[in-house]
């Protein structure tokens, strides 16, 4: 049983079991992960790299095997085009901030699409300010894919960079990237690639190889693992390449008032103490991926995503937003309804969904609305969440007549 393993879940809330419904957001735990971190810090902790002590020279062989470890999960070509951030937004800042803000020129091209999380907005937006490049976007249809079509005509010379999601976290769109980016590398053969895998890694297998990306970018907390670390992925030779971002400790090779020279990457884009216990909750989280098995978490996810649109379309008075040909474990809803009032009924029964733009503003947007009701699965999600979602929206709806 997959969904014992996750201790939050056995809990009821207003007096109902908890049906987590939220994963987009953010994934539970499983006790795995939870004891690897307790145990870190009960019997192992001390930093890492900065110790020539038994404790600091463990931490740091775990620390740097979760590196190789990570690298293997994304079939990346070695340990040191793996680099550990915060999360995915910091990975997607590092990437502008330091090759961005490296080799962009004014009137360059930063190629993002409609369907894209504010944080692989942002960052571009406010290196386009600085820099005087230009955003361009691939809009997409009313079934919520992209328009591919449009890719010629929106790549050229001028694109430095094409920043896009591999699942979209406010409609589910599963972007066919083994079909777009050789498009990119046809018409625009000196853009970079960056793909932002928050939604994806979790739920999908990744390799970075057959993608041919140069720049991949997820979150620990999203993968079952917990908050605060993330990766960004880069292709070696141009990690190489790339200035520091961030100064401080463990980033340099030599610090002078005369001048400072730094260290080679990963080490180049990790300045300060890195997030030990979380690296280690990383490795915790992807063995219980591997042990589990992704091709059952995701057999699991289409199998109640399914179920719920087959569900959900029998409901009177709600609309899904969008019909992509490919969808990941999310839905987006809409009615008469304000998505925060329904929230609140669901949450009276122990519900747990995310209402509002879901950072995806231009999303709504494009579909003329401002705000969805979105349920997303996971490995642990059953079929009886469905049926109470379900009945509690029916509920709503009545309410609300
Ligand atoms: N990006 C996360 C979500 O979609 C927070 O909910």
């Amino acid at each position: 049983m997959i969904r014992s393993q996750f201790p939050v879940l056995s809990q009821t809330i207003n007096g109902h079991p908890l049906a987590f419904l939220d994963s987009s957001a953010t994934t539970q735990k499983p006790l795995c992960v939870i004891q690897a971190m307790n145990d870190f810090y009960t019997n192992h902790y001390s930093s890492v790299k900065r110790g020539a002590y038994a404790l600091s020279a463990q931490t740091t062989q775990k620390f740097e095997e979760t590196r190789l470890k990570v690298a293997k999960f994304i079939d990346a070509p070695n340990e040191n085009s793996i680099v550990f951030t915060k999360g995915t937004t910091e990975s997607i800042n590092l990437v502008a901030w330091s090759y961005g803000l490296a080799n962009f020129k004014p009137d360059d091209e930063i190629l993002l699409s409609v369907l894209e999380h504010h944080a692989n907005i942002v960052p571009w937006q406010l290196l386009a300010k600085e820099k005087g490049v230009k955003i361009k976007v691939i809009p997409c249809d009313d079934n919520g894919d992209l328009q591919i079509s449009e890719l010629s005509n929106l790549l050229g010379e001028k694109t430095k960079i094409v920043a896009i999601a591999n699942i979209a976290n406010s409609i589910g769109t599963v972007n066919p990237l083994a079909e777009i980016i050789p498009i990119i590398r046809k018409f625009a053969p000196k853009a970079k690639v960056l793909v932002d895998a928050a939604q994806g890694a979790g739920h999908s297998k990744i390799s970075v190889k057959n993608l041919d990306c140069d720049f991949l970018a997820f979150s620990g907390h999203k993968i079952y693992g917990p908050t605060g670390v993330g990766v960004l992925y880069g292709k070696p030779e141009i990690l190489e390449n790339m200035p520091p971002w961030q100064g401080g400790g463990e980033m340099i090779d030599n610090v002078s008032f005369k001048g400072t020279t730094f260290a080679a990457p990963p080490a180049r884009f990790e300045a300060g103490t890195p997030p030990i216990a979380e690296v280690i909750g990383l490795s915790a989280a992807i063995d219980w991926i591997t042990e589990t098995g992704m091709d059952n978490i995701v057999a699991n996810e289409k199998q109640v995503t399914e179920y719920a649109l087959t569900e959900l379309k029998k409901i009177e008075g709600i609309r899904i937003v969008g019909n992509p040909k490919n969808r990941g474990s999310i839905i987006s809803l809409t009615s008469h309804i304000h998505p925060h009032d329904i929230a609140m009924i669901l949450d009276e029964e122990g519900i747990a969904v995310r209402s509002g733009h879901h950072c995806a503003q231009p999303t709504m947007e494009r579909f003329g609305i401002v705000a969805t009701l979105r349920a997303s699965f996971a490995a642990y999600t059953e079929p009886w969440e469905i049926d109470r979602l379900c009945s509690s929206l029916k509920r709503a709806v009545l309410i609300f007549s």
